[in-house]
């Protein structure tokens, strides 16, 4: 059977300006559509690259005082070098200065004239050159470029024009019968309006007299090609375009994936010139909508632009994935700020699934020997397995639809099914119970089982944390269940017997009063100093304070919250007590235990539970210089409810 090709591009970057968030989210996108696709079976090319021609750079290179040619290697440098850092695996970073790409615009140019699509005429029109193009008036506010907030220049020249009005009708009509050419429909709906009016011809040429950083019409060496109609070729010419094997195999699954801000050249001049050329159109163009910072427009003026360099350095690689891909609805607008990254690095990774993983693996070592144990092939559970199942198919869906954010969704419902198994089964009881051992065993591999198809499913989005828990539970990276969702996609393939490897946290906790602490200091108000030795208390004033010892007889996490743990003590009485220290501890290493309490705090409600008392702990750090907690303990031959003084 062939395989599906899919081919999916990014838009080639402009290399006046340093990469951001806005050019990291595409990118990570296609990357991880490109993974996608590639587990779900399909021959996948994902193409990315820089944009380096035109007005635009030939400014940003003046301002620096350099040439074009060593401006434009230097920031196309900075992208190239950014990707890695993005876990980003690219099959080609294709530059519109590379030698095959000129070659292949100045082929479809001459096929375009040779058919009579081109023509000579002299044109006046309002020029943007940050849009790098002619605006109609009705595109201007208070006659200004909308996206530039500048007032183009009136510009009369003598130039060639693409036919790109001869196309009209036959792009409508495209768009008309293919509802998934362009997507999501909000944004197909904005082409098909566009498209309502007559379409203007484009013009393709800038005179080498004004403009000569570009690539030189093959008819007329007077003119450079108008930057878009040498950009968008790009994607035709990474493949091979036009006798290629490459572009035979995959253009017929060519998927251009961009943000709003250019959707006019990608759904209309792009589809038209192709059309011109005699090519067939490109399958899907996926469209997304923009970052914001902290609400506000990213922009340099504001000193506003994220690096995602920075950011992965702040709070690592494949958090940085997750929360993109999470947090943004794909299509709509998004904001980003440090603590919107901070609380999902800790709620749904160093909660959610970092303690299921870890709580998993060190009960596997604990009550198995760090063997991966039988199943009884008897056993009618089937909650995981059934939860399992249930979460591959929507995120599958999902993914597909180019919906990341919900398929990643799917993804943690199945990590709370697993948590809630956890608790469910209490294995720390089976474990006490010799004649429960071969339910203990079937719910230890349920939980292996379960963790090797998150493994799978989240290697797109994070590839380094998939490689990490593969490792973990001593699955090889090239093992064939593994590759893809059809041969590693079912229940049960996990084998018995496999000896599970020592492995680290998956995500730290970031601590947020530490990351204020530790960003630069604002002025405080100056302190009073406290009289009294700086705050020492009078014995009477600590005889106060009832100090118990209490037995913790069951734990549970706390609903939506990733610090608490709602604890039951005996001190000697039965007590309820909520405790921060869910990212420190696991509910089941607490039972049985003879901890301290502070057994006269007032009560207070915590997440609606009343909590009576309070736990002590102290502060460590461990040995990857996270923030712990560890409990104050007494010795378990101490009576429940013994004070302390
Ligand atoms: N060179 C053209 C594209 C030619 S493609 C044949 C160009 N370059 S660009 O550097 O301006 O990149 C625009 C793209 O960068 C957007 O379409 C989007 O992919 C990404 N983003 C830039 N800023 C963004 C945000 N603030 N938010 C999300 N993505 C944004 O246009």
């Amino acid at each position: 059977m062939n395989r599906k090709t899919t081919y999916i591009t990014t838009p080639i970057y402009y290399v006046n300006a340093q990469p951001h968030l806005g050019h990291a989210y595409t990118t990570v996108v296609a990357d991880t559509y490109s993974r996608f696709s590639r587990l779900r079976g399909d021959d996948v090319r994902f193409q990315t690259g820089t944009d380096e021609h035109g007005d635009k750079i030939v400014e940003a290179a003046a301002k620096e005082q350099v040439e074009p040619r060593q401006y434009v290697d230097n920031i196309s440098a900075m992208f190239r070098d950014t990707w890695p850092l993005l876990t980003i695996d690219y099959d080609r970073f294709i530059r519109t200065t590379d030698e095959d790409h000129i070659g292949v615009v100045r082929h479809i140019l001459q096929k375009v004239y040779d058919s009579g699509d081109i023509y000579f005429d002299e044109y006046s029109g309002l020029y943007c050159t940050g849009c790098e193009r002619f605006l109609i008036e009705r595109e201007l506010v208070d006659g200004k470029c909308p996206d530039h907030l500048v007032e183009p220049k009136e510009i009369t020249e003598q130039n060639y024009f693409f036919k790109m009005s001869k196309y009209q009708q036959q792009l409508i009509d495209h768009i008309t019968n293919n509802p998934e050419f362009v997507t999501p429909e909000r944004y197909r709906n904005e082409v098909l309006s566009f498209l309502s009016d007559p379409l203007d011809d484009l013009c393709i040429s800038r005179p080498a007299s004004r403009l000569d950083w570009g690539i030189k019409l093959p008819f007329d060496e007077n003119y450079v090609t108008y930057v878009w109609f040498d950009a968008l070729i790009n994607y035709l010419t990474g493949i091979g375009y036009p006798d290629g094997e490459r572009f035979a195999h995959y253009w017929a699954g060519a998927e251009h994936l961009i943000a709003k801000d250019i959707l006019k050249p990608h759904a209309i001049y792009w589809p038209t010139m192709l059309m011109a050329a005699g090519a067939d159109l490109y399958q899907k163009l996926h469209v997304h909508g923009y970052w914001n910072v902290d609400e506000t427009k990213m922009s340099k003026s504001l000193g506003n632009v994220v690096r995602p360099a920075q950011l992965v350095e702040d709070f690592g690689v494949d958090t940085f994935r997750y929360f993109i891909l999470r947090e943004m609805s794909f299509g709509l607008d998004a904001s980003f700020s440090s603590d919107a990254i901070i609380a999902r690095n800790n709620a749904d990774l160093a909660n959610d699934l970092g303690n299921l993983f870890s709580r998993s693996v060190s009960m596997i070592e604990k009550y198995c020997d760090s063997v991966l144990p039988e199943p009884d092939g008897t056993d009618s559970d089937t909650v995981l397995k059934d939860a399992a199942l249930k979460m591959i198919r929507g995120y599958a869906q999902h993914m597909g639809d180019f919906k990341f954010h919900l398929g990643l969704q799917a993804v943690w419902e199945f990590v709370g099914e697993a948590n809630r198994y956890i608790v469910v089964n209490e294995p720390w009881a089976l474990a006490r119970d010799e004649s429960r051992q071969v339910r203990l065993h079937t719910v230890m591999y349920n939980l292996g089982e379960s963790l090797r198809l998150l493994a799978l499913v989240l290697k797109p989005v994070m590839p380094g944390t998939a490689e990490k828990m593969m490792h973990g539970l001593g699955i090889a990276p090239g093992s064939d269940v593994m590759q893809t969702l059809e041969r590693g996609g079912e229940w049960g393939l996990s084998k018995p017997g496999t000896a599970l490897q020592k492995s680290q946290s998956l995500f730290p906790r970031i601590d947020v009063k530490k990351r204020k602490d530790a960003a630069p200091a604002k002025p405080k108000p100056a302190q009073k100093k406290k009289k009294n030795g700086g705050g020492a208390i009078e014995f009477d004033q600590f005889k106060a304070v009832d100090l118990r010892v209490a037995r913790v007889v069951a734990a549970e996490r706390v609903a939506k919250s990733d610090r608490l743990l709602k604890l039951s003590v005996l001190a000697p009485e039965e007590r309820t007590i909520v405790s921060g220290i869910a990212g420190s501890c696991q509910p089941e290493d607490l039972v049985g235990r003879n901890v301290v309490i502070v057994a006269n705090l007032k009560p207070v409600k915590l997440m609606g539970i009343l909590s009576e008392g309070m736990v002590l702990t102290a502060e460590y750090k461990d040995e990857n210089g996270n923030d712990r907690l560890t409990l104050l303990a007494a010795d378990q031959s101490v009576k429940p409810g013994s004070r302390i003084a």
